[in-house]
Order: C-alpha cells, then sequence, then structure tokens
C-alpha cells in the first residue's frame, strides 16, 4: 500500500491508466477506437479524480499528463547520444538514379539495391527517450549535436506513448531512442489560424511553423490545445532492435512498441518502384490531410547503412527526393505599393485568396517595377502563384490566353503613397521615396529594431507601432527607448497593465549583444549573419563607425557592396544622432565576454580549437585568444577551459563533451572574443 491509500483506489487508478493508455493507443495510433468519446472522457476524469484526492497516486507517466503541466522557464538542452543528422536533397529522377548508382559504387556491388522509401514529412523533427518503457526525455533535433528538452509538450501529443507496450511478456527494453516527425493536418492549421484571427494573434505560415511554434511554448498546457501528431521514421541509440537487419524491421519494431509509423511508407522496393513512389507522392501530397515536401529513400538493409557511413553531417544512404514547389491558379484583384524599411517601393500583388498545399495565399510579392513589365502582370489578371518553402508567394506567370480587355496595367508611383515625397528610381530598378523621416520607413524600422533578432521587444505590436509614428510619439526608433508609462496610458486600447509590462519589455531590451544592436539598426544589407562578423572584428561601435570601406572589405565575409553600405551609414550625421539617442535612452551594448572579462576571467583561460571555422582561419582564432589574455593549446584535458569547434570538429569535441569541457560553436566564440580584447 503506498503511504495510506487502500489497495483498491491504487488498483482501481492503475486500472484507468492502463485502460486509458490503451484506448488513447487504439484511437490515435491505429484510428480503430472500441469505446466513445463520451466513455473516456468519463474514465480520464475519474483518473484525475483520484489523482487529485490521493496525490500520492500521481505518475509522471499518467494519461492525466497530457493536459500539460506547470509553465518551465527556460528550455534545458540535452546532446543526442548519437547525432541527428540530416538528408542530401535531389529534386528530380536522375538524382534518383545517381543516388542509387553512387550506392553501388560505394558497396562494390552490382546487384540491386533494395530501398525502402517513405513520405518526407514537413514538421518538427524530434528524438523521444524511453528508459525501461518509459518516456523519460523528449528533445528538439537542435543543430543535430544538441536539442531542447521539451519532454512535457511531447506528452501532451496523444499518438506518443507515454509508455511502451511490451504485451507483458518480455520486460520493456531499458532503452530505447526513436526518431520521428512532429506535424499538424492542414486541417487543424487552417482551424489553428482561423481562431488566432479572431483572437488578433499574429497567423502561423504554414503547418510546419504551427508545430515549431507549439512545441516551443514553456506553457505545455498551451501545446495541449495544439492537434499535434507524430509519426516516427528511426531510432537513435536502440539496443532493443539490434537484431534487425533491416530499416523496414526497426520500423515495424516501432510499430510493435506502439508508435504511429506512416501508412504510406513502402518497404524493401527496387529502383523502379521507387521512381513510381516518387511520382504516386507527388500526384497525392495535395489530396494528403498533412503535408509533405518529398520522398526520402533509405538504403533498407542495416549492414549496408554501416558500410555506406555518414558524412559529418548526412548519412551516404540516404536522399531526400523534393517535389517542386507548389503552384495555383488565381485571380490579381490590385496591384499596390508598399514602402520598406530602406523606402523601397514593392509593388505587391493582391490577389483572389487561394490555397496552396495547404495555405492561404491572399498576396505576392512582385520584387520592383522591372519585374511587373517582364511578366507583365496587370490588375485583373488570372495568374499562377507559388508557394516554396518559406519564402514569400510569388506570382510567377500570367495566364494571357484568358484576358479580356479589361486589364489594367500597374504604374509605379512617383511619388511616396505613405507621405508623398518624391519616390526616385536607382541603378538596381528599386523606387526610393526619398524622405528619411517617411513614417512608411519610421514604422518598418522600428518593427525590425523590436524583432525577436533585434531588441526583442515583446508587446511592442505593428498596432501599437502605428499609433506611435502616426500620433508623433516618436520620430525616431531611438524614442522607443525613451517612453513613458504615462506616454503610453494616452494610446488607444493601453491599459494600466499593459503600458507597465511594454515599459518593462522596453526597459529589459535595452542591455543588448552587439551584434544584435548591428543588426537592430537597419544598416542596409547587414544581416544577423554580416552582424555577427562585424560584432567579432570591432571592439566597439566608434571604432566600427570609423572604419573605412577599404578597412571594411579587408574582413572575411564583407564583400564590397556591403562595405560600402556600412561605411555610407555611419557618414550621416542623422544616423549618428539616432544611434547617439539609443545611448541617451539608456541602450547598453554589451557582450558575453566583457562581462566575464570584468571579472578577470578571461584571462589565463585555455582553449582548444578544432574544425573549420567559417569566418576566420584558425590563424586568426589564435591570435584573437592571445591578445585577450587566453592560451591555446593541441589537445583537451581537464584543464581546457573552452573547446571552439567549426565544422566537422571530429574527436576533440567528444573528448571535451567527456570532460565536461564547454564548447563554443563559431559564433558564441566570436561573441566571447569580441568584447574580450579590451
Ligand atoms: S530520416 C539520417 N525520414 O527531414 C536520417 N527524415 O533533412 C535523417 N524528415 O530532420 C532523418 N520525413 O525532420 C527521415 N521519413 C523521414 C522524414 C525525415 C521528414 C525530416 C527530418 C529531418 C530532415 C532531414
Amino acid at each position: 500500500m503506498a503511504n495510506g491509500v487502500d489497495p483498491k483506489t491504487e488498483e482501481r487508478a492503475e486500472f484507468l491508466r492502463r485502460e486509458l493508455h490503451r484506448h488513447n493507443y487504439r484511437y490515435f495510433v491505429l484510428d480503430d477506437p472500441e469505446i466513445s468519446d463520451t466513455e473516456y472522457d468519463r474514465m480520464m476524469q475519474e483518473l484525475i479524480g483520484l489523482e487529485q484526492s490521493h496525490p500520492e497516486l500521481a505518475r509522471p507517466d499518467s494519461p492525466s499528463s497530457r493536459v500539460g503541466s506547470e509553465p518551465l522557464e527556460k528550455f534545458d538542452s540535452a546532446a543526442h547520444s548519437i547525432p541527428m543528422l540530416s538528408l542530401d536533397k535531389g529534386f528530380s529522377d536522375s538524382e534518383i538514379l545517381e543516388f542509387d548508382k553512387r550506392v553501388k559504387r560505394s558497396l562494390d556491388t552490382a546487384e540491386d539495391i533494395r530501398y525502402t522509401a517513405e513520405p518526407k514529412l514537413d514538421g518538427v523533427a524530434v528524438e523521444l527517450v524511453y528508459e525501461n518503457g518509459r518516456l523519460s526525455m523528449a528533445s528538439t533535433r537542435g543543430d543535430g549535436e544538441v536539442g531542447e528538452v521539451i519532454t512535457p509538450n511531447i506528452k501532451t501529443i496523444s499518438s506518443v506513448p507515454l509508455v511502451i507496450d511490451s504485451s507483458g511478456e518480455t520486460p520493456p527494453p531499458a532503452l530505447l531512442e526513436v526518431r520521428g516527425e512532429v506535424i499538424i493536418s492542414k486541417a487543424n492549421f487552417e482551424a489553428l489560424n482561423r481562431r488566432r484571427l479572431s483572437e488578433n494573434q499574429p497567423l502561423f505560415a504554414n503547418p510546419r511553423n504551427a508545430a515549431a511554434g507549439s512545441l516551443r511554448q514553456l506553457d505545455s498546457r498551451i501545446t495541449a490545445r495544439r492537434p499535434l501528431e507524430i509519426f516516427v521514421y528511426g531510432v537513435g541509440t536502440a539496443p532493443a532492435l539490434t537484431a534487425a537487419d533491416s530499416h523496414a524491421e526497426v520500423l515495424r519494431g516501432l510499430e510493435g512498441f506502439g508508435f504511429r509509423i506512416n501508412p504510406l511508407i513502402r518497404y524493401q522496393i527496387g529502383l523502379p518502384e521507387i521512381l513510381e513512389y516518387y511520382e504516386y507522392l507527388n500526384a497525392k501530397r495535395l489530396s494528403l490531410s498533412y503535408e509533405i515536401d518529398g520522398m526520402v529513400v533509405k538504403v533498407d538493409r542495416l549492414s549496408y547503412q554501416q558500410r555506406l557511413g555518414t558524412t559529418s553531417k548526412r548519412p551516404r544512404w540516404a536522399i531526400a527526393i523534393k517535389f517542386e514547389a507548389l503552384q495555383e491558379r488565381t485571380r490579381v484583384l490590385d496591384i499596390r505599393v508598399q514602402v520598406g524599411r530602406t523606402g523601397a517601393l514593392t509593388p505587391v500583388a493582391h490577389l483572389e485568396p487561394v490555397n496552396v498545399g495547404g495555405v492561404t495565399v491572399s498576396r505576392a510579392s512582385l520584387h520592383n517595377e522591372d519585374e511587373v513589365k517582364k511578366k507583365d502582370v496587370r490588375i485583373g489578371d488570372q495568374v499562377f502563384v507559388q508557394r516554396a518553402g518559406d519564402v514569400i508567394p510569388e506570382v510567377v506567370k500570367v495566364i494571357k490566353s484568358v484576358r479580356d480587355g479589361s486589364e489594367r496595367p500597374f504604374e509605379m508611383p512617383g511619388a511616396c503613397p505613405v507621405c508623398g515625397a518624391r519616390a526616385v528610381r536607382d541603378e538596381e530598378a528599386i523606387t526610393r521615396c526619398i524622405n528619411v523621416a517617411c513614417p512608411a520607413q519610421l514604422k518598418a524600422n522600428i518593427k525590425h529594431l523590436a524583432s525577436k533578432a533585434a531588441f526583442d521587444i515583446d508587446g511592442l505590436g505593428d498596432k501599437l507601432i502605428d499609433q506611435l509614428v502616426e500620433k508623433n510619439y516618436v520620430r525616431s526608433y531611438a524614442d522607443i527607448f525613451g517612453l513613458s508609462w504615462g506616454g503610453l496610458r494616452q494610446l488607444e486600447r493601453m491599459g494600466d497593465k499593459s503600458a507597465e509590462n511594454l515599459v518593462n519589455a522596453i526597459a529589459a531590451s535595452k542591455d543588448v549583444p552587439f551584434s544584435r544592436f548591428l543588426y537592430a539598426i537597419g544598416i542596409r544589407h547587414v544581416g544577423q549573419h554580416t552582424a555577427a562578423i562585424l560584432a567579432a572584428n570591432y571592439r566597439s561601435l566608434d571604432q566600427l563607425a570609423e572604419a573605412s570601406r577599404e578597412e571594411l572589405e579587408a574582413i572575411d565575409g564583407i564583400g564590397p557592396v556591403v562595405a560600402a553600405s556600412i561605411a555610407e551609414f555611419f557618414s550621416r550625421r542623422e544616423n549618428l544622432a539616432t544611434v547617439q539617442a539609443m545611448f541617451e535612452n539608456g541602450v547598453v551594448i554589451r557582450t558575453s565576454a566583457s562581462e566575464l572579462l570584468q571579472d578577470g576571467e578571461l584571462t589565463g583561460r585555455t582553449f582548444v580549437l578544432t574544425g573549420k571555422l567559417e569566418t576566420m582561419t584558425r590563424e586568426d582564432a589564435r591570435k584573437r585568444i592571445e591578445a585577450a589574455g587566453g592560451k591555446v593549446t593541441g589537445s583537451v584535458s581537464r584543464k581546457t577551459d573552452y573547446v571552439v569547434a567549426g565544422e566537422s570538429p571530429g574527436s576533440k569535441t567528444d573528448k571535451a563533451r567527456e570532460l565536461g569541457v564547454t564548447i563554443l560553436d563559431e559564433s558564441e566564440f566570436k561573441t566571447l572574443i569580441s568584447g574580450a580584447v579590451v
């Protein structure tokens, strides 16, 4: 008897848990329920009641834990025992043939190879770790080596078993790591977006983003309300399945353990069937209830997989053959001009809404005036629009044969549609509003400044930015940091609490890493990557502001256009004034290393460099470490403080992991070192 709970109650709870697991499996994995929803709910309510009145009965793997639990502070990270690799990609039959040839050549055989072919599910890759038959941990793929621990979120997915069914005969395996894809169906994605629209929340761009966003919730009770599903397609460490000699057997083994395997998978087929299957999936994809973006072909025999091995990032025994981008036909209702951050006037086609592969498309970028002319897109035209991955949908082609003469050509306005200032066309065929104080530019700049990768100001949404600019509360993006509670309270739909939250969010954002700061201030051509390079190469903003074009161009990764743009930015008095105003309003540039250094911690630290660095040579890295008072050695020991791991790092990172030495990737290293040179 557990701590005084009477044995009958305990037995009943155990019975309910077992039955609920079983019915859950029948419903969500087999799609073959035995009982009605009402009966299921009644049992669940009974179990929840028992667990609440006898907290000692609560179990982490109880079916009741699927409703989510208390929010986490942050996600922990966890290393995958075997890296989660990505796949080589091809786009056509010929690439399938080449892959098959490569496989035969590497295996040095003329025999026909058997493959298992699967739909490439367009979702989020996860790893589920089961210890003694119970789900003990679940994580995202992350960078392939280390992912984020999202166990409570994964538990909310009904098709994920919380306990492994070993039919009572054999004991469950001591360890089983299962890998698969978390997805959200097209219909559920649409419904979710409809709800978000009615609640004034930003929409998800596609089902994959919706799945990723749902898994990234710190509050698993939110995840529990998102209808996520899983299909599993492989294993990590899985001693229980070592008897298997084919991928097909591994999948069947997983199926036997209660996991959901995609029903469209074709087991152990030859090359001709692979080609057929590709056509079959391609034709079927639009009618499937979830998104797939290609086919994955895997060499079936595990001993062959072993012999073929992997490169640093991809297995040589598998390939993803992607489908062509999706196209649909619709009508151009209007062509309107949008003003961007740099004042560029972009023609945007407003379309009759159309569903392209599960996503409603109602706008498409037409890039610039020349593009509109070249494609001869007119208002009223029937067009094909295309959506490819994450990129903004575009008009691919006009169906000119169905024109009836009522179509109107587009003309680029000579003035900015927002502020009325003159709009001038530059050498790159881009027409720009010449007014640097144009409210549209300012709004776009503030949106950029507040975005996640920049100052990440929570609660500073589009509508609010519109009001702030239109009511002249802010005249430059630096003014954002001077906003007060009293001022914000004057705005429409702004309560005491929201104003307070926003003031706090702004205050919290003011302490910002150098690279984010550089990205945030909106220098043309300076994206996140370039900002990181600059932050790694300059000790301070002053130093960067004084750099000449030539000096900038000499930096690895900075080309002439970018260098010119940076030099131009800092040559303008109004930009320097805006940046100065940011500092006056309390913005502080931070590097993690400068904090370390203030404590005198970096001096005397030992580094080991391994793998190829992308933006600097190892020699440069060594010089920088030494300039900062650190030292570089050749091998990893307990005395090593940091291992800097570039591309294909090799055994030194393994050693570091073993000894618990901190491993930095290149960007972390650069953040460290950029502030370290004092
Ligand atoms: S196998 C080493 N099978 O594709 C094998 N992956 O580009 C790696 N994916 O991160 C994975 N469907 O998210 C595999 N049937 C499938 C898949 C699949 C989708 C995703 C997965 C992975 C990415 C690799």
